[in-house]
């Protein structure tokens, strides 16, 4: 390889990785709101079960025995603990996702995006082309149940998570049984167009 083409090369690789960077900030959390507009039921649903309060479990003085059994301090504040604020929030540090209770209240708790994707892109898809395909929301980040269980593993299936089977059978996580009782889960509506999940 000559010294031009290995610089012509450099350079496309900059440009590419610069591009990839590129679209991928593009893709930002927007907040339940921008969903909830469109969404209404699933919004009330969601809004009054476990994963819309998950931030206020941090707090001192909640959930305290069940805090307690797990070695944690009850009388702690932990709303601004990084590894607790990884899964009791939405989109943790990333572009438009909870940095702190203060820049960002409307990213506390498990929101829509937390499970759906980031929506700055598919919620535009949403809005103008409700006919869409699974494969064109794909494509525009929004996350599938499908039978790979992808919106749930990053806090349900990991070392960091505390509250397992381990400590209690309560604690037991089944996905397919999550998304058929729908516990902490907001209900299913039947969908305008009726396609996509
Ligand atoms: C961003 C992290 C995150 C994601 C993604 C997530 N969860 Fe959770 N989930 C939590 C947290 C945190 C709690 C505990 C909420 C609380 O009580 O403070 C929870 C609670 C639950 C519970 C117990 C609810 C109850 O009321 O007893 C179930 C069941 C559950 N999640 C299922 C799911 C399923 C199924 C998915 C995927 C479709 C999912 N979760 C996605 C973080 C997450
Ligand atoms: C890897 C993700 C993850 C991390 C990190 C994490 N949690 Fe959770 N937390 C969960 C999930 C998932 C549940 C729901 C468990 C269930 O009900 O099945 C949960 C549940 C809880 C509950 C409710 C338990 C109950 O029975 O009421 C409390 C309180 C809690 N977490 C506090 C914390 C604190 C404090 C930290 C940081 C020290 C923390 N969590 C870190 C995922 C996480
Ligand atoms: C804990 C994960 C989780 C959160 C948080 C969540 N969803 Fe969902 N949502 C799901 C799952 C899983 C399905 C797929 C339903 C199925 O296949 O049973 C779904 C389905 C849907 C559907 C399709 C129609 C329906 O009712 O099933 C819409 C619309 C929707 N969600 C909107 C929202 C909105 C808006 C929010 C926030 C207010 C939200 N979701 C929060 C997991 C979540
Ligand atoms: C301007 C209105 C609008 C906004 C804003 C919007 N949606 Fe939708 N959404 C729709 C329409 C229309 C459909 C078509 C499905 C149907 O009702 O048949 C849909 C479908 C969905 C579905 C299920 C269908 C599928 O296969 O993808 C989910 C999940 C969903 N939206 C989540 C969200 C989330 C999360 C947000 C926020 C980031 C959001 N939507 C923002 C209008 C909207």
């Amino acid at each position: 390889m000559n010294k031009i083409s290995l610089q012509t090369w450099i350079t496309v690789l900059l440009m590419s990785a610069l591009l990839a960077t590129t679209a991928y900030a593009r893709t930002k959390y927007v907040g339940n709101e921008v969903c909830i507009q469109c969404h209404k039921k699933e919004g009330l649903s969601w809004s009054k079960r476990s994963h819309a309060n998950a931030f206020e479990s941090l707090k001192a003085g909640k959930r305290t025995v069940a805090k307690k059994r797990a070695g944690l301090d009850p009388d702690k504040d932990y709303t601004t603990d990084k590894l607790c604020l990884r899964c009791h929030t939405t989109g943790y540090r990333k572009p438009g996702g909870f940095r702190n209770e203060k820049s960002s209240p409307k990213m506390k708790g498990v929101g829509c995006e937390a499970c759906h994707g980031a929506g700055s892109k598919y919620k535009k898809l949403h809005d103008e082309k409700p006919t869409f395909t699974k494969e064109e929301a794909k494509a525009a980040g929004e996350l599938y149940a499908d039978n790979d269980p992808t919106m749930c593993k990053d806090c349900h299936i990991n070392k960091d998570q505390i509250f397992t089977e381990k400590l209690d059978k309560k604690y037991k996580y089944d996905y397919l049984e999550a998304i058929k009782n729908r516990k902490g889960l907001h209900e299913k509506f039947k969908k305008k167009y009726g396609f996509g999940f």
